[in-house]
């Protein structure tokens, strides 16, 4: 994509009244509509939602497509798509507005930043789709599912609230089955290395995100775990 298209889908997030920015991680300030400063921490269903239905995130949302399809299924649960690239969340509140999807909204953010903007027990749900892998050894911790996020969720998600992982990648796979095992604060609910190879135990794994489409022509095969936090 062109600097000058990026800069213009830049901008108009600063209109879109379904996208809120944090990008600077030394100055926590939450960006709404036209600039405005706001402070949404604990408040997102009362203040933006407007109602007091369960709030779900996806994070590493890309262009949303998960948070859009969920969004769409499910009017009465919030949803959330967090990411740190401006020009994919374009996409999807871009979409969300199109469709008059008012239970969805967008938030940029860098993920190691989301306890800055969300309250303590805030989160019913987490979903974690097709992240990047960090394959080197030394950059484990910055997997979505390495213990230091995990850490980090775990004040924001509800007592009861699940973490859900899609992913194509093994490597990431078998690393997330051992952080998530070792972890004192979760139960592992559900574990499959080929979801499409019986029928899909919960309807919601059919949809599928573009990393998901691209993983799928090239033959891979997709793996779902899930954990329930213990608190
Ligand atoms: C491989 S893409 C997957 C996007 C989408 N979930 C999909 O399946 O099409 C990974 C996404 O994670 C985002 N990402 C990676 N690390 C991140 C971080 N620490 N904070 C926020 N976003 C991050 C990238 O910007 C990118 O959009």
């Amino acid at each position: 994509m062109g600097r000058r298209n990026k800069l213009k889908k830049f901008n108009d997030l600063l209109s879109f009244t379904n996208v809120y920015e944090n990008y600077d991680p030394t100055n926590p300030r939450l960006i709404a509509n036209e600039n405005t400063v706001v402070d949404l921490k604990g408040k997102w269903r009362s203040e933006h939602f407007k109602n007091d239905n369960p709030l779900v995130l996806e994070l590493a949302c890309g262009r949303g497509e998960y948070t859009l399809a969920l969004g769409e299924a499910n009017p009465e649960i919030n949803y959330m798509g967090l990411d740190v690239k401006g020009a994919r969340i374009w996409q999807g509140a871009t979409r969300a507005i199109h469709q008059e999807l008012n239970n969805v909204a967008f938030l940029r953010t860098r993920i190691e930043q989301i306890g800055l903007f969300f309250g303590e027990n805030e989160v019913d749900e987490i979903w974690i789709t097709f992240p990047d892998p960090f394959l080197r050894e030394s950059k484990e911790n910055r997997r979505l599912t390495s213990q230091p996020f995990l850490d980090r969720f775990r004040p924001i998600l509800k007592a009861g609230g699940i973490i859900n992982l899609k992913t194509d990648d093994p490597t990431l796979y078998e690393f997330t089955q051992e952080t998530f095992a070792a972890c004192d604060f979760l139960d592992v609910i559900y574990d499959r290395d080929d979801i499409y190879n019986q029928p899909l135990d919960f309807p919601e794994l059919e949809y599928k995100t573009y990393y998901e489409n691209m993983h799928l022509e090239k033959g891979r095969k997709i793996k779902f775990l899930q954990a329930k936090l213990k608190k």
